[in-house]
């Protein structure tokens, strides 16, 4: 019985999705692994998408989904959200590279200044893992020291320092290829675990920086955080890379009232485009600066180079989106129909007596089924797949909620989960 349920799963897919399943055979041969993001891979195919708006995408054989990608985390209004598109194109139209300072980059820069409480200076980047390892850089600049810092399991992109801690053993990175001197100069502590902290503080006098995700962090937390890093002179770096402009404008730090040294920026920043940021002190992105004296600029500073970096299409896509999100009903009426979902999907788990929860903040949904009977990556894989059939997809068991979410798509979203979960105990998964 579980079997032949299994395999209906797989064939509906089959039959809803011939030219993506094609497609992934190209793939394959060109990508190793098939996919072009780790978070994106499926099997025994993924979706390719054809073209998406408001809150809807559309795969290659003409399959409609609502979508919780939601472009990793960076639309926050939904696909094309027309101010945004025409901004955009706009830009387009007038070039993509100046190769030049340019009037946008000034105004973007001036926003996330604005909007985020601790950014006294913005540094303009083109992507989260670059914020990220420049704001590790500047800790340990600024400082002097080196050591970081980091929250077990804490994902901060790709760079060879955020490999360290991810999962364990958390002192193993889970890449190969990262030298032993640099997974050295990280050290791993549990999320909410303030004397965790304050051991290594207490027993290493090398360290720079404290960087943490803030999602769900709670006041309390993070103020025992200010506080004994301000103590100990560590730079307190949050990555608000997917938090920043959605927990509420100013991010988590305006959201719990504790404001960081550095805040690491991308993903809304840019609206959709490729983009980042660094935000922070005004005297550590003094950093940056150049000086008359030869040997202070040789020795005294960090570089700011990067191609893309202030890209004058992702600053126009970033201003325009950054002028509507300063606005906080924005990021509330997102997290009201994140909370519509939630409750949805905790009565569907309730009456078809499946143990879990809809949690996450905002408008961050994480979906808890600890009793499934497939290992985590399997259990992933099928869930996505029972929501796919039924016109939904979604990123693991995790929902990214937008502003342009509406009342059709959460019924239909409450709806898929119903049946979702009934198919997969039906096949055994649960
Ligand atoms: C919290 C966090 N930090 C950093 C990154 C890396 O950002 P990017 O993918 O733009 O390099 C991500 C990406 O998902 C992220 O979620």
């Amino acid at each position: 019985m579980a079997q032949v349920q299994s395999v209906s799963l797989d064939d509906e897919r089959a039959r809803q999705t011939p030219r993506s399943r094609e497609l992934y055979a190209r793939a394959q041969k060109v990508f190793v692994g098939g996919v072009t993001h780790d978070g994106r891979s499926m099997e025994p195919h993924p979706i390719y998408v054809a073209r998406a708006a408001g809150p809807r995408k559309w795969d290659v054989d003409g399959n409609e989904y609502v979508d919780y990608w939601s472009g990793h985390g960076a639309l926050l209004l939904g696909h094309n959200y027309p101010p945004v598109l025409e901004a955009t194109v706009a830009q387009l139209q007038r070039g993509t590279h100046y190769g030049a300072c340019h009037e946008l980059e000034v105004r973007w820069g001036e926003l996330v200044q604005q909007i985020v409480p601790s950014a006294e200076r913005v540094k303009l980047l083109s992507s989260g893992t670059e914020a990220t390892m420049m704001a590790l850089r500047l800790a340990r600049a600024f400082t002097g020291k080196s050591k970081i810092v980091k929250i077990q399991g804490h994902f901060h992109g790709w760079h060879d320092y955020a490999t360290i801690a991810m999962q364990p053993p958390y002192d193993e990175p889970i890449a190969r290829g990262i030298p032993r001197a640099v997974a050295g100069t990280m050290i791993g502590v549990p999320f909410q675990d303030v004397a965790a902290v304050r051991q290594v503080l207490d027993a290493d006098p090398d360290v720079a920086g404290l960087i943490l995700l803030c999602n769900g962090a709670g006041t309390e937390y993070l103020q025992a955080l200010r506080d004994l890093t301000r103590e100990r002179g560590v730079a307190l770096i949050y990555d608000e890379v997917v938090t920043g402009f959605r927990y509420a404008p100013g991010g988590c730090q305006e959201y719990y009232g504790v404001a960081p040294d550095l805040t690491t920026l991308a993903k809304i920043l840019a609206g959709g485009m490729p983009g980042g940021a660094i935000g922070g002190r005004a005297d550590i992105l003094e950093l940056y600066r150049f000086h008359d004296d030869e040997q202070k600029n040789r020795f005294g500073r960090i570089p700011h180079p990067g191609t893309f970096n202030a890209n004058p299409v992702s600053a126009a896509a970033g201003i325009a989106t950054l002028e509507i999100v300063r606005d906080p009903a924005i990021q509330r009426k997102a997290a009201a129909t994140a909370d519509e979902i939630r409750a949805g999907f905790d009565e569907v788990l309730r009456r078809r007596g499946v143990e879990g929860q809809a949690g996450g903040d905002v408008s961050l949904i994480g979906i808890r089924l600890p009793k499934a009977r497939v290992p985590a990556r399997q259990l992933t894989y099928r869930f996505r797949a029972a929501m796919q059939v039924e016109g939904v997809d979604l990123s693991g068991l995790s929902l990214i909620v937008s502003y342009v979410h509406g009342p059709r798509e959460v019924d239909q979203t409450i709806h898929a989960f119903d049946r979702a979960i009934e198919r997969l105990q039906g096949e055994g998964t649960l």
